[in-house]
């Protein structure tokens, strides 16, 4: 990808960075309307599986369990791997209800993503449509890429599909200044000016996977890349806006916010994504709030102190989260959530 022509010339100083674990839907229950300039999301697929990665050491050894180059043979040793689950029996049931907190949390001039495949895109799209409006869907974005296997029966499946929905269709941040411009496919047809400047990209945006043995990768499953993140980030928001993630993963989506000087709140269930993120994002010094441990009840009841972990308040001001001291975050609540 080559930088922009306009829009952000220099970089903005980083935004901030609020991580939540828990679930997500009583969580946005408890933020205000229109408070985010930006949402974007890559829920589960429902593929039907869990879906794992493993973190792998591998060593030459005669006994080895792989064959690799050449016929030599490698020793692999599992030093780790962090899973969740993607198997749903209602997957609408389960999605549609946090949908419509991303309709009601959306700024007038938001835009919402969301990131999905095949397998689901479809339903997921005429329920948008029924939430948002169907006037309020711009564009299904392909992100096309190649990688891994191909099946010998049918057309190997290649590309996921990030639908785009405006809080409002006649008015949204687009910025097309702040788009990064690729090469042509016959520079030879348009002349060197423009084929040194490049060309837009269309609804069609080929790239590379997270490399598994690249810089980015943090072994976390299903990590989306850096490059589509801040293709949408640059484009749809400006510095200092309001983005949120509620299927924050690893937190690509987070990265690309802040490193652009965009604030940005990041939402996951799952303790090894917030793990992940934590060491990811740290430069960023982000503020990470976990629900309250749950204390077994004793016989005397033993008075909190000022200050404690329910007093953690959101850093980000001045249209507040609000999810600091949710009671959402107290054990009695979380049995009501679950
Ligand atoms: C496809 S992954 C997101 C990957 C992310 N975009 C990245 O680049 O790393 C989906 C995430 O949704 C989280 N998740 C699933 N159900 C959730 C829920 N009810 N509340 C919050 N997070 C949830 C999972 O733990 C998982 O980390």
């Amino acid at each position: 990808m080559r930088r922009p022509r306009g829009g952000e010339s220099e970089r903005p100083p980083p935004g901030r960075v609020e991580i939540h674990e828990g679930d997500n839907l009583p969580l946005l229950a408890a933020l205000p309307d229109a408070s985010f300039d930006l949402i974007y999301v890559d829920p589960p697929f429902n593929t039907g599986r869990d879906q794992e990665r493993r973190r792998l050491r591998t060593e030459r050894g005669d006994d080895g369990d792989r064959v690799g180059f050449q016929g030599r043979r490698y020793r692999t040793t599992v030093l780790g791997s962090a899973r969740y689950a993607d198997h749903f029996d209602d997957y609408l049931e389960f999605l549609v209800p946090r949908l419509r907190e991303a309709h009601r949390l959306l700024a007038p001039t938001g835009s919402f993503f969301l990131h999905l495949d095949y397998r689901e895109v479809h339903y997921v799209k005429v329920a948008l449509d029924g939430i948002f409006g169907r006037d309020a869907f711009i564009n299904e974005i392909i992100w096309a890429y190649d990688y891994g296997a191909r099946s010998r029966r049918r057309w190997s499946a290649k590309h996921d599909n990030i639908l785009w929905y405006a809080r409002d269709p006649r008015r949204y941040h687009f910025d097309h200044d702040a788009i990064d411009r690729i090469p042509y496919m016959a520079p030879g047809l348009v002349g060197p000016v423009k084929a040194a400047r490049g060309k837009t990209p269309t609804d069609t945006w080929w790239h590379t996977i997270v490399s598994p043995t690249g810089k980015e990768k943090t072994g976390y499953p299903t990590q989306k890349p850096l490059g589509i993140l801040e293709r949408i980030v640059r484009v749809h928001s400006r510095p200092g806006a309001r983005l949120l993630d509620f299927f924050a993963g690893s937190g690509s989506f987070g990265e690309a916010a802040a490193a652009l000087g965009r604030d940005v709140v990041l939402i996951d269930a799952n303790p090894e994504a917030i793990a992940v993120m934590e060491r990811r994002l740290a430069r960023f010094a982000p503020q990470v709030l976990r629900p309250a441990p749950i204390v077994e009840p004793t016989a005397a009841p033993v008075e909190e102190p000022a200050g404690g972990a329910h007093e953690a308040v959101s850093i980000l001001p001045p249209s507040p989260t609000g999810l600091g001291p949710s009671p959402l975050h107290t054990p009695g609540n979380r049995a009501k959530d679950a």
